[in-house]
This record gives structure tokens, C-alpha cells and sequence, in this order.
């Protein structure tokens, strides 16, 4: 298959999965955060940032924070933001691994397909345990070997160079329970297509 053709199909499964799927069966996902209107709240490699949108529409007071490594994602965010007119979304280009706020400052963290892309793990995971606060909570959701995501990952990664981790349910138990306490998961429908993974900074 020619490279062109090839770049073409990972941009259709990008728009597939990015612009349809993610919002119409995560948000589901989001509405189980218990967010309150005087919460602060970070998306972690939150794309053009539906979730960020979605929460900041449910909860005008909270205070709704997106970041992502891509600055073209950051930019096409900001631009919906302001075609929406929402005041209490900030973005900012950044990464897990270095996150531009202060110690305990957010209330919840979430990562919405994200975590797979990231290289590293435990600095990531780290850097999220400083801003959260105590109590504060971290909802990971992502795709898992035997979920619908997990066939989504696999598609891509035969198109893209750059290749998403598919990691195991239990993968994800591990890496939560090395940074956080009281840890539970469960699977997400539709299909079981990705797997929910919660634990809560206790000190
Ligand atoms: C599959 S997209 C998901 C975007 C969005 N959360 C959604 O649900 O549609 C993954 C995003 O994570 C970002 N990303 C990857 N590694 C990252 C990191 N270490 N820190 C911040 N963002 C990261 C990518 O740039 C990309 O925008």
C-alpha cells in the first residue's frame, strides 16, 4: 500500500475514534467523576477536548484544566473553546510527565485513552499523585488487550509508526497501585471497549 494512501486511513480511524466514538461512549465514562461545582479537575492528553468541554458544560463553577504534548490538538481546543464561549477551561501544552501546577491542586485527574500513548509511566504517574490533593482521585480509562478498543489499537498500529501500548487489565491494576490507594476497575461498555481503572491519593 502506497504512503499516501496508508496516512489517509490513519487520519479516517483517528477522526473515527477521536471526533465519533471517544465522545459518544465516554461520556458516560466522565459523568461517573464525582465532580462538584467548586471542583478543579485536569484531562490529561485531553486532545481537542471533548471531556474538558462536556465537564465545564455540567459544572459552570469547576474549574477545568486540559493538557496534551500536541500542540495542534491544544490549538484546535482553544478554538472550540472559544466558538463555545466556555470561561472556565484552561489549556495548556504540556506533559504527564512535567505538569505546569502546583502541589495538590486538583481535585480529579483523568486520562482518557491517553495513558497508553505515554512513555514514561512512573514519572508520569508521580507528577499526577504531587497535583492531586488529598482525597483527590485519578479515573484512568483506556483500551485493554481483550477489548473492542484493543482491536481499534491494533488497526491503527499497523497504519502508524508511532505505536499505541496495549496493556493488560491487570497491567493497569499494577501501575495504579504503585502510586495510589483503594484501587478498583470495571469494564466500559459498549462491547467492553476499554477498562476504567480509579485509585485515590491517601497519605
Ligand atoms: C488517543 S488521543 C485521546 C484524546 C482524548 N483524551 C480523547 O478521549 O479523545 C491521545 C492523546 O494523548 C496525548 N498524549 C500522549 N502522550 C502524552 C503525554 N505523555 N502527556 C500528555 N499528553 C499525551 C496525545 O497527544 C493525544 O492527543
Amino acid at each position: 500500500m502506497s504512503k499516501n494512501i496508508i496516512s489517509k486511513l490513519a487520519w479516517i480511524d483517528a477522526r473515527i475514534e477521536l471526533d465519533i466514538l471517544h465522545p459518544i461512549f465516554l461520556k458516560s465514562v466522565a459523568d461517573e467523576i464525582p465532580i462538584r461545582e467548586d471542583s478543579r479537575v485536569i484531562d490529561i492528553g485531553c486532545g481537542m477536548g471533548w471531556a474538558c468541554r462536556h465537564i465545564a458544560r455540567r459544572y459552570e463553577n469547576a474549574e477545568v484544566v486540559g493538557i496534551d504534548l500536541s500542540e495542534d490538538a491544544i490549538l484546535k481546543a482553544r478554538k472550540l473553546n472559544s466558538k463555545y464561549g466556555f470561561k472556565n477551561i484552561f489549556y495548556a501544552v504540556a506533559s504527564s510527565e512535567s505538569i505546569p501546577f502546583p502541589d495538590n491542586y486538583f481535585d480529579y485527574a483523568m486520562a482518557f485513552v491517553s495513558f497508553s500513548w505515554w512513555k514514561n509511566i512512573d514519572k508520569s504517574m508521580s507528577e499526577i499523585r504531587r497535583v492531586l490533593n488529598h482525597g483527590g482521585e485519578f479515573y484512568l480509562l483506556d483500551i485493554y488487550g481483550g477489548g473492542l478498543g484493543g482491536i481499534f489499537a491494533r488497526v491503527s498500529n499497523a497504519l502508524l509508526t508511532s505505536k499505541e501500548k496495549i496493556y493488560s487489565v491487570d497491567d493497569y491494576r499494577k501501575f495504579m497501585e504503585k502510586a495510589f490507594s483503594g484501587v478498583w476497575q470495571k469494564k466500559v461498555k459498549p462491547f467492553r471497549w476499554g477498562v476504567l481503572t480509579v485509585g485515590k491519593k491517601v497519605d
